[in-house]
């Protein structure tokens, strides 16, 4: 990617689409294209050839998408389905009929089937039912996924597609009705600090283990991906490290300054007892995270209090 090139960033003013264009600015880029939901809804097929046809960007990444939870994937499966199906099938094939010289569309690691063996390897994709609760979404988002891989084995195009496992960081949602594991996290230990609450439980065992990588990691590797690998299948990103949610309670707590206990309530179901993908082949290629958990939890703390 030459350093004037135009870039498009769909998903711009999103967690990792902000990231994407963070990073992409501090490493010397200088022609980012980027649209509001508002200005061009992705989900809009005419409206997505014209600004493709206008604009002509050489290389896109894919960071817009319908995002959520357990609760609005399980109330919205229609939306989650049409919604990402559209926005992908419409920018990749905008992105065909333009010449785009290079895609990378973001998927994510909870489109893997639940029966996957950890740590999981690309090649389980599609070998089995994606967890129910958010079936809709892992469809749409494999259908995109495995477009990119049709379009290069039968038109040459360079399109890819990156999994990555749980993210963390700037741009993160604290809303505690639609807030991932640390945020909300972080929002409970500070609370708890503010308020002086001597106990705070862990729901289980504390010892499900999950692995977390950090925005500004994801972007860089997705940066990475965009320059060193055109290969067919898509490719993991993840830290290969894996953290027990007891040890990142712990951390959180002092990370945030909490000094009440922390106790396991084992009435509580554990959940995956593991959760973590194999990015040996991103490792084998030179890319490595910047940021351990300990680092990444300070910074996400410090953005939470900016806010
Ligand atoms: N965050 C994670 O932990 C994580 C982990 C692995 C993979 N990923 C993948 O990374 C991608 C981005 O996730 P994210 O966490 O950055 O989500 P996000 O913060 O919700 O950002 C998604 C962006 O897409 C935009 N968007 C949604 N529908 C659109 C439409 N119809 N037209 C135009 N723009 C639209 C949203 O704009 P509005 O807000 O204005 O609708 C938002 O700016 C997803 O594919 C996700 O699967 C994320």
């Amino acid at each position: 990617m030459e350093k004037g090139a135009k870039i498009y960033v769909a998903g711009h003013n999103g967690m990792v689409g902000s990231a994407i264009v963070r990073r992409l600015k501090s490493a010397g880029y200088t022609n980012i294209i980027c649209r509001t939901h508002t200005e061009l809804d992705l989900t809009r097929q005419s409206d997505v050839e014209s600004f493709f046809a206008a604009e002509k960007p050489e290389y896109v990444f894919v960071a817009a998408a319908k995002v959520g939870g357990i609760r609005a994937n399980s109330a919205y499966p229609v939306e989650f389905a049409v919604e990402n199906a559209y926005i992908g099938l419409n920018i990749i094939t905008a992105a065909h009929n333009n010449c785009v010289k290079k895609l990378l569309y973001l998927s994510s690691a909870c489109c893997y089937p639940n029966s996957a063996e950890m740590p999981i390897k690309e090649s389980a994709l599609l070998s089995g039912a994606p967890e129910k609760t958010n079936e809709a979404y892992a469809m749409a988002k494999n259908l995109c996924l495995r477009l990119c891989e049709y379009y290069k084995r039968e038109y040459n195009d360079d399109f890819v597609a990156v999994m990555p496992s749980n993210c963390y960081g700037e741009g993160d949602s604290f809303d505690p009705m639609n807030s991932h594991v640390i945020p909300s996290l972080i929002m409970k230990y500070h609370n708890a600090k503010l308020n002086g609450t001597e106990q705070i439980e862990v729901w289980g065992s504390g010892r499900p283990l999950r692995e977390f990588i950090y925005v500004d990691d994801l972007a860089d590797a997705c940066i990475f991906v965009m320059e060193n690998y055109s290969g067919e299948d898509h490719i993991n990103i993840g830290t290969g490290e894996e953290i027990s949610i007891l040890e990142l309670a712990r951390l959180v707590s002092r990370t945030v300054g909490y000094e009440g206990k922390i106790v396991c309530d084992t009435t509580k179901p554990d959940g995956k007892m593991r959760n973590y993908i194999d990015s040996s082949k991103l490792a084998e290629l030179g890319w490595k995270p910047r940021f351990g958990i300990e680092d990444g939890l300070k910074k996400v703390y410090g953005y939470f209090l900016s806010k």
